[in-house]
């Protein structure tokens, strides 16, 4: 039997309370094809998978799996219909190893019922391989950087082997390598006979490997287009209703005295290794210094040990001349350091409060936000409605719980809390982690606005075109150190994927 159709989306409504999330909206996917899922944040992407993933049930619509109507009321009634989807949010046990999580739920067991853990490693570990995603078995997911709990997900959804993926931008924390490799596994996944969606602000990944998009925009279906009739800039515009620029245009950088400094540092990870090894580097008021490094070279234990969420092994970090090695989140919070994390779940919002309380997070404390300890409600949500305005957070409200934000809503939720706290030493891990291209595009304005206020800044990401974008000065770190420091308008990506693999340039003076 030939099916049309192995997913059908009719007529989905989701709302919750009032608020409409998924407004009619209809999608259908044919066998063997990837089709994209593209939308600004908040338009009810992941919403709308959620209801095939057996998370989420609509309020009204019709679902049909292989051309029969279905009701996915759990998610093991989504696997059972052979549905597996890879979570924009991951959905890890923190206190897990990477292979308990993997198995979690589909558990081999030897005679008698007992839980196989060595042949489920082994397997695990082949499926690493095969599919070039990099991971150890036997690491607990809290230590582990975002990049390898997102190859985690991937593993997990692979393992399952799932005839109809779901993927809910995967590529938003991967490294420019690991994403290549992953539209490869998703081209040979079709050609096995499955069938997938994937959800993507990137359009070039869109290009690469999509048969046709449906876009949707503030929960409601636009249009479905193949891929080769339609071009980036159409693509932009259908989705956000305007033309978008990629290219984010400022002036030269006046750095003046510096602001944050570090010498000799060295930082363990969690398993006692040095992770940062002798490492010095320093950072001016009214410069962007962009960190360019492979996942795992100690970008993450840098960036903890600079905002004191991980403890300094050697060396010291001062900031305005101040040395904070080993003070607390708080002190260095209120030296005006402001944190944008490359984890907003782990470090940088607590999901069951509001998304008025999370905006007040790191001010809370103080006046206007408290007096003698009682918190002026009135104050803290009416400056989160100014500041959801300004950054264009969308969602039903400040009263929702932050993790009730989209996944893109949440990260401009961030953002804006610590632009306005005007810090003048900003760090800042993958900010635009899972932005639209109209937010991508006010964000790196925002954060290029405080550079040209005289604020120091620190970017970390895996994205090459971002670090080049954004950076007045490129540190390449490898292996714990930097590598190099290089002026973006005098390299180009081939010299810093040179510099990020643990090369050396032979071109004299490039080095800035
Ligand atoms: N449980 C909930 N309660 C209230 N509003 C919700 C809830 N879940 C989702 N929403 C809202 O529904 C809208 C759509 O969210 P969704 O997560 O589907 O967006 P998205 O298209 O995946 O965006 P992004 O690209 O940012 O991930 C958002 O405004 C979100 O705040
Ligand atoms: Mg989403």
């Amino acid at each position: 039997m030939t099916k049309e159709h192995v997913i059908e989306m009719r007529n989905i409504t989701k709302k919750f309370g009032e608020f409409v999330a998924n407004d009619q909206i209809n999608l259908d996917v044919r066998p063997g094809e990837i089709h994209a899922l593209l939308g600004e944040n908040g338009a009810g992407k992941s919403t709308l998978m959620n209801m095939l993933a057996g998370l989420l049930e609509p309020t009204s619509g019709e679902i049909l799996v292989n051309g029969e109507v279905v009701s996915i009321d759990s998610p093991s009634k989504a696997r059972k219909l052979g549905i597996g989807m890879v979570h924009q949010h991951f959905m890890l046990v923190e206190a897990f190893t990477v292979a308990e999580n993997i198995i979690l739920g589909s558990e081999v067991t030897k005679a008698g019922g007992v839980l196989d853990l060595k042949k489920a490693t082994k397997d695990i570990k082949e499926l690493s391989e095969k599919y070039g995603l990099a991971i150890d078995p036997t690491a607990k997911i809290s230590d582990i950087s975002v990049g390898a709990q997102q190859r985690v997900e991937i593993l997990k959804t692979l393992y399952r082997g799932a005839d109809i993926l779901i993927f809910d931008e995967p590529t938003a924390v991967l490294t420019p390598s690991e994403i290549e490799e992953l539209l490869n596994i998703m081209k040979s996944l079709v050609k096995e006979g499955k069938s997938i969606i994937l959800i993507t602000h990137k359009l070039d990944e869109i290009r690469a490997v999509s048969d046709r998009v449906t876009v949707i925009r503030r929960g409601k279906s636009i249009e479905t287009v193949t891929i080769e009739g339609s071009t980036n800039e159409d693509l932009a515009e259908m989705m956000v209703g305007r033309s978008v620029s990629f290219k984010t245009e400022k002036i030269a950088s006046n750095p003046k005295k510096v602001v944050l400094s570090i010498k000799d540092l060295v930082v363990n990870e969690n398993r006692g290794v040095p992770a940062v090894k002798n490492l010095s580097l320093d950072v001016r008021a009214g410069e962007i210094v962009g960190i360019a490094g492979i996942d795992g070279n100690g970008q993450t234990e840098l960036i903890e040990a600079i905002t004191g969420l991980r403890k300094v092994k050697s060396g010291d970090i001062t900031i305005k001349g101040q040395s904070i090695t080993n003070m607390s989140t708080r002190q260095i919070t209120e030296l005006s350091v402001g944190h944008i994390p490359e984890d907003r779940h782990r470090d940088g919002m607590i999901l069951e409060m509001t998304v008025a309380e999370n905006i007040a997070l790191q001010t809370y404390y103080k006046q206007p936000n408290s007096k003698n300890g009682i918190l002026n409600y009135s104050y803290i949500n009416e400056k989160a409605r100014q500041l959801m305005e300004e950054f264009d957070v969308r969602g039903a409200g400040e009263l929702i719980a932050g993790g009730d934000l989209s996944g893109g809503n949440q990260q401009k939720a961030v953002i804006a809390r610590e632009i306005d706290r005007d810090p003048e030493l900003l760090i800042v891990s993958q900010p635009t982690r899972g932005l639209d291209v109209g937010a991508i595009e006010y964000i790196r304005k925002r954060i290029i606005g405080e550079r040209d206020k005289g604020k120091a800044v620190v970017v970390v990401s895996f994205e090459l075109d971002e670090i080049l974008d954004m950076s007045d000065r490129i540190a390449v770190i490898y292996d714990g150190s930097i590598q190099g420091i290089l002026d973006p308008a005098q390299t180009n990506k081939q010299e810093l994927g040179m510099l990020m693999a643990g090369g050396q340039l032979n071109k004299e003076g490039a080095n800035v």
